[in-house]
């Protein structure tokens, strides 16, 4: 019986192809330090607390990096009373929409799933101050602190 590379290195296959010893430090427990992932191929979205090596459909996947919203993805975020409403005045085609809007605090990350034809309405309990992230299929993702 041929033994696995990984036994006999005592190393784990995420070890042995990153070429990075893990250890347990918790390192990657900080929800503010999330990243995600979204693949360009089926759409299916992926969050984590630190590095990791994502893939789908066959394809790695970077972390996205989040910029500031230009014109055509403007966020209007309103707290009223305990809850903040999130609204974007952008399409929602097939081709072309917002696929999900989350808030993240230092101890919660809450997305909500947006669908073509569906209106870009979100409501959040306050949890405070936090950044709101938001990903368009062609644009990419954009972030804003609240
Ligand atoms: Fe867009």
């Amino acid at each position: 019986m041929i033994e696995p590379l990984t036994n006999i290195l005592q190393v784990s296959l995420p070890e042995l192809l990153s070429g990075e010893q893990i250890i347990n430090t918790n390192r990657s427990a900080n929800i503010l330090k999330s990243n995600l992932y979204v693949c360009p191929i089926c759409g299916n979205i992926f969050h984590s607390t630190g590095p990791a090596m994502i893939s789908c459909c066959g394809v790695t996947l970077p972390a996205l990096e989040a910029e500031q919203a230009d014109e055509e993805h403007e966020i209007k975020c309103e707290k009223i009373e305990d809850e903040f409403f999130i609204s974007i005045q952008h399409p929602m085609t097939k081709e072309h929409y917002i696929s999900f809007v989350a808030y993240c605090t230092g101890e919660r990350f809450e997305s909500v799933k947006l669908y073509p034809e569906s209106s870009i309405e979100v409501r959040f309990f306050s949890r405070g101050h936090g950044t709101l992230y938001w990903y368009c299929n062609h644009h990419g993702l954009f972030k804003k602190r609240i």
